[in-house]
């Protein structure tokens, strides 16, 4: 491949005149921002263990009362794209969260969309858009795009979630920011009630739900179920897999990131292709070993949480050889199809 011409190869008095009038050669970047055949990626393969995140969570809880931090967090965050600038990949941010017995965060909405994912505890609830969505491990709730939220805690243990944004993403367009809201009334309907069952939708005199989140609530014994159901109906199937989705459309439950729950057979290793996405994998039961292309192996245990960057093959492998492995998946998928960049590199 030709070299190209570098900064230094110009007159120092060039480049200065250039840059006087907010000017930039591109050829000496060229390379830097189209390389051949395969990007550049910043998103570190990256582990981060629950055992030594809850500790820290916990003294979070002690040192910082809610009032002074409206959202308890500690985040995930990649050191390939450095530790300041609190994402996983170049479009997911994970925050580990602790809501404590009694607490309240308050009510807000914002542009990013959010997802939780619940680790640990019993009595939390986050009301979403005056949906009081109860909190389980396991469970997804989501809490889309301008959707009002808020969390309480009713139990008398610590209550963990991770929290899945697209927030490095809506940053970098500049069009991040939030709300902040009353208390919200409680309405009636539970979205996963109404949509309890696969292949039947609520209708009202012939009348779809047309609202563009119907189920924010996607609780784990449903999820799990599922799986057990089709790796029961299907003993040969290698991708024992489910997409979180809008039940009306049957599209990507949220705009951006892609919800998968996917379940690995008694001592099944599952290769995934080279996909352009970055990915998220939290193991919700079990024990997995996370092999991304190129890179030592992670161990996951239960409630750890690791991430691959896009254009790389990850092999997981059940650690167990008597009982199934869990992991809830997250990836940047939606947003690539949507812009039409989208590959499997098989
Ligand atoms: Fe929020």
């Amino acid at each position: 491949m030709q070299e190209l011409g570098r900064l230094e190869d110009l007159p120092k008095d060039y480049v200065e005149d250039l840059r006087k009038l907010n000017l930039v050669p591109l050829w000496p970047s060229l390379r830097g921002v189209l390389p051949p055949k395969i990007p550049t990626r910043q998103t570190r393969p990256t582990h981060w263990p629950y055992a030594s995140i809850k500790p820290l969570l916990l003294k979070a809880g002690e040192l910082t009362p809610i009032e002074k931090a409206e959202r308890r967090v500690l985040v995930l965050a990649n050191p390939g794209h450095g530790l300041e600038k609190m994402q996983a990949s170049a479009a997911m941010y994970l925050g580990m969260q602790l809501l404590l017995p009694g607490e309240w965060a308050p009510s807000h909405r914002h542009t990013p969309n959010a997802v939780r994912m619940v680790v640990e505890g019993e009595g939390a609830w986050t009301n979403v858009d005056g949906e009081k969505c109860h909190m389980a491990r396991g469970d997804l709730i989501l809490t889309p795009t301008g959707l009002w939220h808020e969390h309480g805690h009713d139990g008398d243990q610590p209550v963990v979630w991770l929290d899945v944004l697209d927030l490095p993403l809506v940053y970098y367009m500049e069009a991040s920011y939030h709300i902040n809201g009353d208390r919200q009334a409680v309405k009636p309907g539970q979205g996963d009630r109404a949509y309890a069952r696969g292949g039947v939708a609520p209708t009202t005199v012939f009348q779809r739900n047309d609202r563009r989140y119907p189920m924010l609530r996607y609780p784990w014994v449903e999820a799990r179920a599922a799986l057990l159901s089709i790796a029961q109906d299907q003993p040969d199937r290698e991708c024992v897999q489910v997409t979180y989705v809008n039940p009306e459309t049957g599209e990507d439950a949220e705009n951006i990131l892609g919800f998968y729950a996917l379940m690995l057979r008694p001592g099944q290793a599952l290769r995934l292709p080279a996909r352009s996405p970055a990915q998220v994998f939290h193991q919700i039961e079990g024990r997995a070993e996370v092999a991304v292309e190129g890179h030592a192996p992670f161990t996951l245990a239960e409630a750890d949480t690791c991430c691959a960057p896009g254009y790389t093959a990850v092999t997981l492998r059940n650690l167990s050889a008597y009982q199934p492995a869990f992991l809830f998946m997250a990836d940047e998928s939606p947003l690539h199809r949507k812009l039409g960049v989208y590959e499997d590199r098989g």
